[in-house]
Protein backbone atom coordinates (compact mmCIF):
# COMPACT_ATOMS: atom_id res chain seq x y z
CA UNK A 1 0.00 0.00 0.00
CA UNK A 2 1.54 3.30 -0.48
CA UNK A 3 3.45 4.40 1.78
CA UNK A 4 3.04 8.53 1.33
CA UNK A 5 -0.64 9.51 1.17
CA UNK A 6 -0.95 12.03 -1.65
CA UNK A 7 -3.33 14.60 -1.11
CA UNK A 8 -4.54 14.10 -4.87
CA UNK A 9 -8.16 13.69 -3.18
CA UNK A 10 -8.23 17.02 -1.97
CA UNK A 11 -10.10 18.41 -5.10
CA UNK A 12 -10.77 22.05 -5.92
CA UNK A 13 -14.11 22.96 -5.44
CA UNK A 14 -14.71 23.30 -9.19
CA UNK A 15 -13.61 19.99 -10.24
CA UNK A 16 -15.89 18.03 -8.04
CA UNK A 17 -19.27 17.50 -10.35
CA UNK A 18 -22.61 17.92 -8.93
CA UNK A 19 -24.79 14.84 -8.64
CA UNK A 20 -27.35 16.26 -11.02
CA UNK A 21 -25.06 17.44 -13.98
CA UNK A 22 -23.43 13.83 -13.12
CA UNK A 23 -26.96 12.09 -13.29
CA UNK A 24 -27.70 14.01 -16.38
CA UNK A 25 -24.44 12.85 -18.45
CA UNK A 26 -25.10 9.55 -17.22
CA UNK A 27 -28.32 8.90 -18.79
CA UNK A 28 -27.04 10.72 -21.76
CA UNK A 29 -24.05 8.18 -21.57
CA UNK A 30 -27.07 5.32 -21.25
CA UNK A 31 -29.36 6.71 -23.90
CA UNK A 32 -26.16 6.85 -26.41
CA UNK A 33 -24.75 3.20 -25.85
CA UNK A 34 -28.67 2.00 -26.25
CA UNK A 35 -28.87 3.91 -29.59
CA UNK A 36 -25.64 2.74 -30.75
CA UNK A 37 -26.75 -0.14 -30.56
CA UNK A 38 -30.10 0.00 -32.30
CA UNK A 39 -28.29 2.63 -34.91
CA UNK A 40 -24.40 1.96 -35.32
CA UNK A 41 -24.65 4.61 -38.04
CA UNK A 42 -23.77 7.86 -38.81
CA UNK A 43 -24.74 11.32 -36.95
CA UNK A 44 -23.87 9.78 -33.47
CA UNK A 45 -21.38 11.87 -31.00
CA UNK A 46 -17.52 10.32 -30.85
CA UNK A 47 -18.37 8.75 -27.32
CA UNK A 48 -21.21 6.00 -28.90
CA UNK A 49 -18.56 5.30 -31.48
CA UNK A 50 -15.97 4.87 -29.46
CA UNK A 51 -13.64 1.69 -29.94
CA UNK A 52 -13.39 0.30 -26.29
CA UNK A 53 -17.22 1.65 -25.39
CA UNK A 54 -18.03 -0.50 -22.16
CA UNK A 55 -21.66 -1.72 -22.49
CA UNK A 56 -24.65 -0.37 -21.01
CA UNK A 57 -25.95 -2.48 -18.23
CA UNK A 58 -30.00 -2.43 -17.08
CA UNK A 59 -29.77 -3.73 -13.37
CA UNK A 60 -32.56 -3.29 -11.05
CA UNK A 61 -31.57 -1.13 -7.85
CA UNK A 62 -31.84 -3.23 -4.43
CA UNK A 63 -33.01 -0.85 -2.55
CA UNK A 64 -31.86 -2.46 0.57
CA UNK A 65 -28.27 -0.94 0.31
CA UNK A 66 -28.35 2.28 0.26
CA UNK A 67 -26.48 4.86 1.89
CA UNK A 68 -26.79 8.03 3.46
CA UNK A 69 -23.78 9.81 1.47
CA UNK A 70 -23.80 11.04 -1.96
CA UNK A 71 -22.13 8.74 -5.05
CA UNK A 72 -18.49 9.66 -5.61
CA UNK A 73 -18.88 10.87 -9.62
CA UNK A 74 -17.66 8.51 -12.36
CA UNK A 75 -15.27 10.84 -13.39
CA UNK A 76 -13.18 11.05 -10.00
CA UNK A 77 -13.79 7.17 -9.75
CA UNK A 78 -12.14 6.62 -12.84
CA UNK A 79 -9.02 8.75 -12.42
CA UNK A 80 -8.15 7.50 -8.71
CA UNK A 81 -7.74 3.77 -9.15
CA UNK A 82 -5.33 1.41 -6.66
CA UNK A 83 -4.06 -1.31 -9.16
CA UNK A 84 -0.85 -2.45 -8.34
CA UNK A 85 -0.67 -4.70 -11.70
CA UNK A 86 -0.28 -1.43 -13.59
CA UNK A 87 1.81 0.87 -11.32
CA UNK A 88 1.31 1.67 -7.46
CA UNK A 89 -0.07 5.36 -7.70
CA UNK A 90 -3.47 6.11 -8.63
CA UNK A 91 -3.85 7.59 -11.98
CA UNK A 92 -3.36 3.70 -13.76
CA UNK A 93 -6.12 4.51 -15.89
CA UNK A 94 -4.33 4.76 -19.23
CA UNK A 95 -2.28 1.94 -18.79
CA UNK A 96 -5.36 -0.22 -17.86
CA UNK A 97 -7.45 1.03 -20.72
CA UNK A 98 -4.35 0.04 -22.87
CA UNK A 99 -2.87 -3.08 -21.22
CA UNK A 100 -6.07 -4.94 -19.86
CA UNK A 101 -8.30 -6.81 -22.61
CA UNK A 102 -11.50 -8.10 -20.46
CA UNK A 103 -12.93 -9.84 -22.99
CA UNK A 104 -13.15 -12.95 -23.85
CA UNK A 105 -12.00 -13.73 -20.28
CA UNK A 106 -12.34 -17.27 -18.68
CA UNK A 107 -13.16 -18.07 -15.15
CA UNK A 108 -12.24 -21.35 -13.24
CA UNK A 109 -13.92 -22.67 -10.10
CA UNK A 110 -12.14 -25.10 -9.12
CA UNK A 111 -10.66 -26.68 -5.33
CA UNK A 112 -13.31 -28.50 -3.44
CA UNK A 113 -16.06 -28.72 -5.17
CA UNK A 114 -18.17 -31.57 -6.82
CA UNK A 115 -17.02 -30.52 -10.49
CA UNK A 116 -14.41 -27.74 -11.41
CA UNK A 117 -15.52 -25.82 -14.06
CA UNK A 118 -14.26 -23.44 -16.60
CA UNK A 119 -16.58 -20.72 -17.97
CA UNK A 120 -16.95 -17.48 -19.97
CA UNK A 121 -17.31 -14.54 -17.80
CA UNK A 122 -20.64 -13.59 -19.77
CA UNK A 123 -21.85 -17.26 -19.68
CA UNK A 124 -21.48 -17.30 -15.85
CA UNK A 125 -23.31 -13.25 -15.64
CA UNK A 126 -26.40 -14.76 -18.05
CA UNK A 127 -26.54 -17.60 -15.27
CA UNK A 128 -26.16 -15.63 -12.27
CA UNK A 129 -28.37 -12.23 -13.32
CA UNK A 130 -27.53 -8.75 -11.93
CA UNK A 131 -28.73 -6.29 -9.80
CA UNK A 132 -27.30 -2.60 -8.61
CA UNK A 133 -26.35 -2.31 -4.85
CA UNK A 134 -25.00 1.46 -3.77
CA UNK A 135 -21.86 0.49 -1.14
CA UNK A 136 -19.10 2.56 1.13
CA UNK A 137 -16.02 1.64 -0.49
CA UNK A 138 -13.05 2.36 1.97
CA UNK A 139 -8.96 2.22 1.38
CA UNK A 140 -7.13 1.06 4.19
CA UNK A 141 -4.94 4.76 2.99
CA UNK A 142 -8.33 6.43 4.55
CA UNK A 143 -10.03 7.57 1.52
CA UNK A 144 -13.69 6.46 0.91
CA UNK A 145 -16.14 6.29 -1.99
CA UNK A 146 -19.79 5.53 -2.56
CA UNK A 147 -20.17 3.36 -5.73
CA UNK A 148 -23.28 2.01 -7.59
CA UNK A 149 -22.32 -1.10 -8.15
CA UNK A 150 -23.83 -3.93 -10.32
CA UNK A 151 -23.07 -7.07 -10.22
CA UNK A 152 -24.50 -10.45 -8.25
CA UNK A 153 -23.88 -12.21 -4.43
CA UNK A 154 -20.80 -14.16 -4.11
CA UNK A 155 -22.98 -16.63 -2.32
CA UNK A 156 -24.98 -17.51 -5.81
CA UNK A 157 -21.42 -18.31 -7.00
CA UNK A 158 -20.98 -20.62 -3.99
CA UNK A 159 -24.29 -22.23 -4.98
CA UNK A 160 -22.74 -22.90 -8.85
CA UNK A 161 -19.75 -24.28 -7.17
CA UNK A 162 -21.51 -26.85 -4.91
CA UNK A 163 -18.75 -26.61 -2.63
CA UNK A 164 -17.73 -30.48 -0.32
CA UNK A 165 -17.96 -29.72 3.57
CA UNK A 166 -14.11 -29.39 3.42
CA UNK A 167 -13.81 -26.32 2.24
CA UNK A 168 -13.72 -23.78 4.86
CA UNK A 169 -12.19 -20.99 2.71
CA UNK A 170 -12.33 -19.30 -0.62
CA UNK A 171 -9.47 -18.20 -2.25
CA UNK A 172 -9.79 -15.68 -5.39
CA UNK A 173 -6.79 -14.86 -8.30
CA UNK A 174 -6.61 -11.98 -10.31
CA UNK A 175 -5.08 -12.49 -13.57
CA UNK A 176 -1.12 -12.56 -13.85
CA UNK A 177 -0.52 -12.58 -17.65
CA UNK A 178 2.31 -9.97 -18.08
CA UNK A 179 1.35 -8.95 -21.73
CA UNK A 180 -2.16 -7.63 -19.98
CA UNK A 181 -0.59 -5.69 -17.18
CA UNK A 182 3.48 -4.45 -17.76
CA UNK A 183 3.62 -3.52 -14.16
CA UNK A 184 3.85 -7.44 -12.93
CA UNK A 185 7.11 -7.88 -14.53
CA UNK A 186 8.63 -4.26 -13.54
CA UNK A 187 7.78 -5.27 -10.39
CA UNK A 188 8.84 -8.30 -10.18
CA UNK A 189 9.17 -8.14 -6.10
CA UNK A 190 5.65 -8.01 -5.49
CA UNK A 191 4.27 -11.52 -4.66
CA UNK A 192 2.01 -12.08 -7.95
CA UNK A 193 -0.37 -13.15 -8.62
CA UNK A 194 -2.63 -10.75 -6.60
CA UNK A 195 -4.65 -13.48 -4.17
CA UNK A 196 -7.38 -12.76 -1.31
CA UNK A 197 -8.79 -15.70 0.40
CA UNK A 198 -12.50 -15.68 2.95
CA UNK A 199 -13.96 -17.46 5.16
CA UNK A 200 -16.90 -19.30 3.60
CA UNK A 201 -19.39 -17.57 6.03
CA UNK A 202 -18.35 -14.61 4.50
CA UNK A 203 -18.59 -15.72 1.28
CA UNK A 204 -22.30 -17.03 2.12
CA UNK A 205 -22.90 -13.07 3.73
CA UNK A 206 -25.28 -11.29 1.34
CA UNK A 207 -23.41 -8.10 1.28
CA UNK A 208 -20.08 -9.94 -0.14
CA UNK A 209 -20.84 -8.96 -4.24
CA UNK A 210 -19.02 -10.15 -7.79
CA UNK A 211 -19.05 -6.35 -9.46
CA UNK A 212 -19.61 -6.95 -13.28
CA UNK A 213 -20.44 -3.39 -13.68
CA UNK A 214 -20.59 0.13 -12.05
CA UNK A 215 -22.35 3.48 -13.02
CA UNK A 216 -24.75 1.58 -15.28
CA UNK A 217 -22.15 0.12 -17.47
CA UNK A 218 -19.73 -2.83 -17.50
CA UNK A 219 -17.12 -1.75 -15.29
CA UNK A 220 -13.96 0.22 -16.60
CA UNK A 221 -10.78 -1.91 -16.43
CA UNK A 222 -9.56 0.08 -13.96
CA UNK A 223 -11.62 -0.69 -11.09
CA UNK A 224 -11.14 -4.20 -12.33
CA UNK A 225 -12.72 -5.41 -15.43
CA UNK A 226 -14.72 -7.69 -16.27
CA UNK A 227 -14.99 -8.94 -13.00
CA UNK A 228 -13.86 -8.22 -9.36
CA UNK A 229 -14.89 -8.48 -5.53
CA UNK A 230 -16.83 -5.70 -2.88
CA UNK A 231 -16.95 -6.42 0.22
CA UNK A 232 -17.70 -3.43 1.71
CA UNK A 233 -16.84 -3.71 5.62
CA UNK A 234 -13.50 -4.64 4.86
CA UNK A 235 -10.62 -2.45 4.13
CA UNK A 236 -10.15 -2.05 -0.09
CA UNK A 237 -7.50 -4.73 -0.62
CA UNK A 238 -9.63 -7.64 -0.03
CA UNK A 239 -11.59 -6.93 -2.48
CA UNK A 240 -9.46 -7.88 -5.71
CA UNK A 241 -9.85 -6.89 -9.32
CA UNK A 242 -10.01 -8.84 -13.09
CA UNK A 243 -10.26 -12.17 -10.89
CA UNK A 244 -10.00 -15.28 -13.00
CA UNK A 245 -9.97 -18.31 -10.08
CA UNK A 246 -12.65 -19.02 -7.61
CA UNK A 247 -10.87 -21.92 -5.48
CA UNK A 248 -12.58 -23.56 -2.10
CA UNK A 249 -10.18 -24.42 0.06
CA UNK A 250 -9.27 -26.32 2.89
CA UNK A 251 -6.55 -24.18 4.56
CA UNK A 252 -6.43 -20.33 5.21
CA UNK A 253 -5.19 -18.27 1.87
CA UNK A 254 -2.26 -15.61 1.96
CA UNK A 255 -3.41 -12.23 0.63
CA UNK A 256 -1.96 -10.06 -1.50
CA UNK A 257 -0.33 -7.57 1.30
CA UNK A 258 -0.43 -10.01 4.30
CA UNK A 259 2.48 -11.63 2.07
CA UNK A 260 4.05 -8.87 1.60
CA UNK A 261 3.68 -7.41 5.39
CA UNK A 262 4.95 -11.26 6.46
CA UNK A 263 7.99 -10.58 4.58
CA UNK A 264 8.73 -7.60 5.48
CA UNK A 265 8.18 -9.15 9.42
CA UNK A 266 5.74 -5.24 10.39
CA UNK A 267 2.02 -6.89 10.70
CA UNK A 268 0.45 -4.15 8.17
CA UNK A 269 -2.01 -6.16 6.75
CA UNK A 270 -3.65 -9.15 8.12
CA UNK A 271 -6.70 -11.45 6.94
CA UNK A 272 -9.87 -10.35 8.70
CA UNK A 273 -8.98 -6.66 7.17
CA UNK A 274 -12.54 -5.28 8.88
CA UNK A 275 -12.75 -2.10 8.64
CA UNK A 276 -12.24 -0.82 12.41
CA UNK A 277 -11.62 3.34 13.60
CA UNK A 278 -10.29 2.33 16.71
CA UNK A 279 -7.28 0.04 15.25
CA UNK A 280 -4.48 2.13 13.79
CA UNK A 281 -2.51 1.30 10.60
CA UNK A 282 0.88 0.39 11.88
CA UNK A 283 1.68 4.02 10.58
CA UNK A 284 -1.60 6.50 10.34
CA UNK A 285 -4.66 6.53 12.32
CA UNK A 286 -7.95 4.89 10.92
CA UNK A 287 -10.31 7.06 13.28
CA UNK A 288 -11.05 9.48 10.03
CA UNK A 289 -11.64 9.10 6.32
CA UNK A 290 -11.53 11.76 3.62
CA UNK A 291 -13.81 11.63 1.24
CA UNK A 292 -12.81 11.51 -2.13
CA UNK A 293 -15.13 13.75 -4.34
CA UNK A 294 -15.87 16.72 -1.10
CA UNK A 295 -12.84 16.48 0.46
CA UNK A 296 -15.17 16.08 3.86
CA UNK A 297 -12.83 14.11 6.35
CA UNK A 298 -15.32 11.87 8.48
CA UNK A 299 -15.36 9.26 11.17
CA UNK A 300 -15.00 6.09 10.27
CA UNK A 301 -17.23 3.83 11.24
CA UNK A 302 -16.71 0.30 12.50
CA UNK A 303 -17.26 -3.09 10.06
CA UNK A 304 -17.73 0.81 7.80
CA UNK A 305 -21.11 1.51 8.97
CA UNK A 306 -22.68 -2.28 7.93
CA UNK A 307 -22.24 -3.86 11.68
CA UNK A 308 -25.75 -4.71 11.66
CA UNK A 309 -24.80 -7.58 8.22
CA UNK A 310 -21.63 -8.63 9.62
CA UNK A 311 -20.13 -8.08 13.42
CA UNK A 312 -22.04 -11.80 14.04
CA UNK A 313 -19.41 -13.40 11.34
CA UNK A 314 -17.23 -12.51 14.03
CA UNK A 315 -19.08 -12.89 17.31
CA UNK A 316 -16.75 -15.85 18.16
CA UNK A 317 -13.37 -14.73 17.28
CA UNK A 318 -13.70 -12.09 19.89
CA UNK A 319 -11.23 -9.51 19.21
CA UNK A 320 -8.77 -11.42 16.28
CA UNK A 321 -11.35 -10.23 13.58
CA UNK A 322 -10.77 -6.94 14.35
CA UNK A 323 -7.71 -5.88 14.44
CA UNK A 324 -5.68 -7.96 12.13
N1 LIG B 1 -6.83 -5.87 -6.95
C1 LIG B 1 -5.73 -6.09 -7.68
N2 LIG B 1 -5.68 -7.15 -8.49
N3 LIG B 1 -4.63 -5.28 -7.59
C2 LIG B 1 -4.61 -4.21 -6.74
O1 LIG B 1 -3.59 -3.51 -6.65
N4 LIG B 1 -5.82 -2.92 -5.04
C3 LIG B 1 -6.79 -3.05 -3.95
C4 LIG B 1 -8.15 -3.50 -4.46
N5 LIG B 1 -8.04 -4.58 -5.41
C5 LIG B 1 -5.76 -3.96 -5.95
C6 LIG B 1 -6.89 -4.80 -6.11
C7 LIG B 1 -6.93 -1.84 -3.17
S1 LIG B 1 -5.64 -1.46 -2.15
C8 LIG B 1 -8.06 -1.09 -3.19
S2 LIG B 1 -8.27 0.20 -2.11
C9 LIG B 1 -9.12 -1.32 -4.18
O2 LIG B 1 -8.80 -2.39 -5.06
C10 LIG B 1 -9.31 -0.06 -4.99
O3 LIG B 1 -10.39 -0.19 -5.85
P1 LIG B 1 -10.76 1.02 -6.81
O4 LIG B 1 -9.54 1.36 -7.60
O5 LIG B 1 -11.90 0.54 -7.66
O6 LIG B 1 -11.15 2.17 -5.91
Amino acid sequence: MLIKIKKSWELAEREATPQNIYLNRRNLIKGLAGAAIATPLIGLPNIALAKKERMALHAQRNDFYKIERDITPEEENLKYNNFYEYGSHKQISKAAEKQLNPRPWQITIDGLVEKPITLDVDELIAKMGIEERLYRHRCVEAWSMSVPWIGFPVKKLVELAKPMSGAKYLRMETFSDKKMAKGIAQQSWYPWPYVEGITMAEANNDLSFLVVGAYGKQVANQMGAPIRLAMPWKYGFKSLKSIVRFSFVKERPIGFWEEISNQANNSEYGFWANVNPDVPHKRWSQASERVLHTGDRVPTLLFNGYGEEVAELYSSLENEALYT
